[in-house]
Formats: C-alpha cells, sequence, structure tokens
C-alpha cells in the first residue's frame, strides 16, 4: 500500500486491485433506474463504481460523487467513457451539479454506507477487526472518531451510541470509555473494541459487542443520516417528471428515513409498496446484500393549473 505522510493510504494512488466492488441488488436498481442512451442519471455514491459501470454499459451518461477521495481516485483511474467524476457529499447534489450546468437529471441512485473497500481497508478505522487509527472519516475532513471518543461528555457518547448503534448498554459503554481515556487518550481501533467488550455484561461469544459502537461512531463522524435527508430533498428537486429515484439502505435507522421522505413527498410515488431485498442467491453469494433494502420512487410531472389557478 502507498503510505501518504499522515501515516494514512495515499488517495492519489489506486490499488491494484482496482475496481471489483459487488453492486447491491443490481438487477434491481437497473429496473428502477431505466438507464438508457440519452438518460443523465446521478450516481451519489459512486463507491466501487459496481452500479455505475452497469448504467454506463446500458448507455446512460453517468454524474458520479463521492466523499472520499480514495474511492474517487480509484473510479478515476478506470477512465469509464460516459462518466464524469466528482468529488463532494451527496447531500450538496445541486451546487455540485450547477458547474456542470445540469438542473435537471433522469436518475439519481443513493447506496448508502461504506463500501467493502472502505470496511477492509484497515488504515480507514471503520472495523474493529484490525488495528488501525480510530478515524472513520469518509471524507478525510472533520472530526475523527478519536476526537469525539476523546473529548465529548460521556453523556453525549451514550446518546451517540444509543440513538446511532441501538445498544442498551450505551450508558456502561459510555462511561467505561471515560475511565479508559482517562488514562490515556484512545486512537486505536483495537483498544476501544476491547473497552467496549470489557463494558459489555455477560459476552462470550456472537457477534462482537463493539459492532453497534463502531456503527454509531461511524454515523456520527460522517453525519449519514443528515446527510440522507438532505440529499434525498436535494433528488427529489433535480429530478425532471418521469425521473427515478432509487435508494438502498443497509440498517432500520436509515430505511425509516427513506420511507417517511417517500411518504410525506407530494411529487414522488413509490414504485413498490415494500423495500426490496435481496434473493437468497444473492444473499449467499454476497453477505453485504443481506440487509440491503431498495426503495424507488418516481417523480410526477407538475399538475396541470386550471385557467382559475385551480388544479
Ligand atoms: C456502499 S458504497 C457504494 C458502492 C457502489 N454503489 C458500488 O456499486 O460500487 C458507498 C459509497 O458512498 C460514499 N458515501 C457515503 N455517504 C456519502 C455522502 N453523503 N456523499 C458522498 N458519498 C458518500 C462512500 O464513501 C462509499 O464510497
Amino acid at each position: 500500500m502507498n503510505i501518504a505522510p499522515n501515516g494514512l493510504p495515499n488517495p492519489d494512488v489506486p490499488p491494484p486491485d482496482s475496481l471489483s466492488h459487488v453492486p447491491v441488488l443490481a438487477t434491481e436498481v437497473m429496473e428502477a433506474l431505466a438507464p438508457a442512451p440519452g438518460r443523465v442519471l446521478v450516481d451519489g455514491t459512486l463507491g466501487g463504481g459496481g452500479h455505475t459501470r452497469l448504467l454506463l454499459e446500458a448507455g446512460a451518461t453517468v454524474i458520479g460523487i463521492d466523499q472520499d477521495p480514495y474511492a474517487l481516485n480509484r473510479v478515476r483511474a478506470a477512465n469509464l467513457p460516459g462518466l464524469t467524476a466528482l468529488e463532494g457529499n451527496y447531500r450538496d447534489l445541486r451546487a455540485l451539479l450547477a458547474p456542470l450546468g445540469v438542473t435537471r437529471v433522469d436518475g439519481v441512485l443513493l447506496d448508502i454506507g461504506v463500501s467493502s473497500f472502505q470496511l477492509d481497508d484497515a488504515g480507514r478505522g471503520f472495523s474493529y477487526h484490525t488495528d488501525a487509527p480510530l478515524d472513520m472519516r469518509m471524507s478525510q475532513s472533520g472530526e475523527s472518531a478519536a476526537d469525539v471518543v476523546n473529548t465529548y461528555p460521556e453523556e453525549d457518547l451514550a446518546a451517540i451510541i444509543y440513538e446511532y448503534g441501538e445498544d442498551r448498554h450505551s450508558r456502561r459503554i459510555a462511561r467505561a470509555i471515560g475511565q479508559a481515556r482517562a488514562d490515556s487518550p484512545i486512537t486505536s481501533t483495537v483498544r476501544l473494541a476491547e473497552i467496549v467488550k470489557r463494558a459489555y455484561p455477560g459476552f462470550s461469544k456472537g457477534i462482537h459487542p463493539a459492532r453497534r459502537t463502531f456503527q454509531a461512531l461511524r454515523i456520527h463522524v460522517n453525519d449519514e443520516l443528515g446527510a440522507l435527508r438532505d440529499g434525498l430533498g436535494a433528488a427529489e428537486d433535480l429530478l425532471a417528471p418521469g425521473g427515478r429515484l432509487a435508494v438502498i439502505s443497509f440498517h432500520s435507522l436509515e430505511d425509516r428515513i427513506v420511507k417517511r421522505f417517500l411518504r410525506g413527498s407530494s411529487t414522488l410515488t413509490p414504485l413498490t409498496k415494500r423495500p426490496v431485498e435481496a434473493g437468497e442467491e444473492e444473499q449467499a453469494r454476497n453477505p453485504r446484500a443481506r440487509s440491503a433494502k431498495l426503495r424507488a420512487a418516481e417523480k410526477m410531472p407538475p399538475r396541470s393549473t386550471g385557467p382559475e389557478g385551480t388544479s
């Protein structure tokens, strides 16, 4: 791996195994977005470029966005014809597309959360399995997970772990973090995982108790739910009549936001009543697909206004 002076992998140099991300619910996403020549689609979560490749192969033009410079450089290095790759947060969709003169698009895809590249890259600090600096920032800017863990009051840490990790032992974990950091700052993933494990009552085997705490910190550090709320609104505004929105979420907190947003929207009509889940075969082939839920919707044409201004 190429290491930059800050000790993290160098974002300018794509690793040799470049694009190999397996896109989740690929067939269903293709059906929802109906890519075709002449259609301009936004992939707000470019990641490994898995979905984007399929959209391009179907002849669509794709504007791909990712806030992670490592992901972006990997995809850019593949020189995919028809793709414009932009670094940024999909919550800023409108501002990102404005310099391109794009004010209407035919489809938006959000495949939210972290990619397998990010999870597998030990240096990023997303995983409790391998020791790494406690970072977790997709965009490499803002507060890191170590900043949060070492400076937030225990009540705030407990609230984050409870709300975003849905862990009922949140207070106990926050207290353990408070005690441990009084000895020395918590700067590594494995140390945090050990602190959580020791604070967890009766753990012997099964899913590591740190899983929920790590999920919570990741969601907080990247403001994932705030970005999702903003991104859904931005996508709704940008879609042309007949344009499609497809959102893949991976846990109930995200899916709830998408479901409520679609319910409350006056311009988007859901294409399916229930979220679409991966079939058995895909779940067996790709464990990441097991918790994936796809919701898709279509933008309605504007209501025609009658002569007296009534609709
Ligand atoms: C699950 S992966 C996407 C995988 C992609 N669909 C594929 O098939 O290769 C999610 C990607 O979205 C990026 N991401 C997450 N939240 C984002 C946000 N708010 N704005 C821009 N990119 C974001 C992450 O950095 C990650 O690379």
